[in-house]
């Protein structure tokens, strides 16, 4: 599927972006890892720079990049309230100008680009579990307003870049998600309770221990990412049964590639 594939991914060398990358490489893609190295370690990544596909980059998406790729991946933001509210202003530049830099990028090259969003886009949501065509109940003034609302800036300019330069976009809004190479001290829920449990501590559980979260180990997700962008279909009948694959996969789809 993506072999002779130039695909670049910001924030590659993070928790998922690494990840992403192997199983991108794993496939016959050559990888551009772009990152600035804000959350994300060396060791994420070392065990792929031998292979001849990869590259890594150190660069901050609130700068333009200039190179050629078919694919992009904008993975690149911080992800844990730690790590995002340290710099609230950065982490809103990051989503906006981030997206209009990869945005900008993939107009220029005519490249597919996803964009990975979060449940946060629904903010402290009063629907449960949340359907697609639910806006959310949100806060764009709070200490978790730079991550929720540039997440959703974000998506508003991809589909904008959509519906105004015919860009095609993914939108993949991507919920707690955890396996290895997750900051063992971001102060979420799994890290938590791994940690908790291997200091032979108690586990914390907040509040009446009766809320609900999903979650997606980082395999699953990253598959799910690959599927986003469709193979290249050469004829009527391979696309009548990529058509039937991609229904399997994505199970209920929505009309703009959200999920
Ligand atoms: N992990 C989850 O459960 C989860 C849930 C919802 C959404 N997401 C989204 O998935 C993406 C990856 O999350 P993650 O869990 O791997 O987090 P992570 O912190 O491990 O990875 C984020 C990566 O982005 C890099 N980065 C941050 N700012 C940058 C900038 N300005 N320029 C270039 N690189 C930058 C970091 O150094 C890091 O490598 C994020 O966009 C996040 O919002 C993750």
């Amino acid at each position: 599927m993506f072999s002779n594939r130039r695909v670049l991914v910001t924030g590659g060398a993070g928790f998922i972006g690494s990840h992403l990358c192997e199983r991108l490489l794993a496939r016959g893609a050559e990888v551009l890892c772009v990152d600035n190295f804000f959350t994300a370690t060396r060791p994420n990544v070392s065990g792929l720079m031998l292979n001849s596909r990869f590259e890594l980059v150190r660069h901050d998406v609130c700068f333009p990049l200039y190179v050629e790729v078919d694919k992009i991946y904008n993975l690149a933001c911080p992800a844990s309230p730690i790590h995002y509210q340290f710099d609230p202003v950065q982490t809103t530049k990051t989503s906006v100008h981030g997206a209009i830099n990869m945005l900008g990028l993939a107009k220029r090259v005519k490249a597919k680009i996803l964009q990975a969003s979060t449940s946060e886009v629904y903010g402290d949501p009063t629907v449960h579990p949340q359907t697609e065509d639910y806006w959310g109940y949100v806060n764009p003034i709070g200490p978790r307003s730079c991550y929720d609302e540039g997440k959703r800036c974000a998506e508003t300019l991809f589909f904008d870049y959509h519906r105004q330069h015919k860009l095609r976009i993914k939108v993949a809004r991507i919920f707690n998600t955890y396996g290895p190479r997750m900051h063992p001290n971001d102060g979420r829920v799994v890290s938590n309770f791994i940690v908790q449990a291997l200091r032979n501590n108690d586990i914390t559980v907040y509040g009446d221990g009766m809320q609900t979260r999903s979650f997606c180990y980082v395999d699953d997700l990253v598959e799910g990412l690959i599927r986003r962008f469709p193979r290249t279909i050469p004829n009527s009948a391979s696309r009548k049964s990529a058509k039937r694959r991609n229904c399997l996969v994505g199970g209920r789809r929505s009309r703009y590639g959200l999920g």
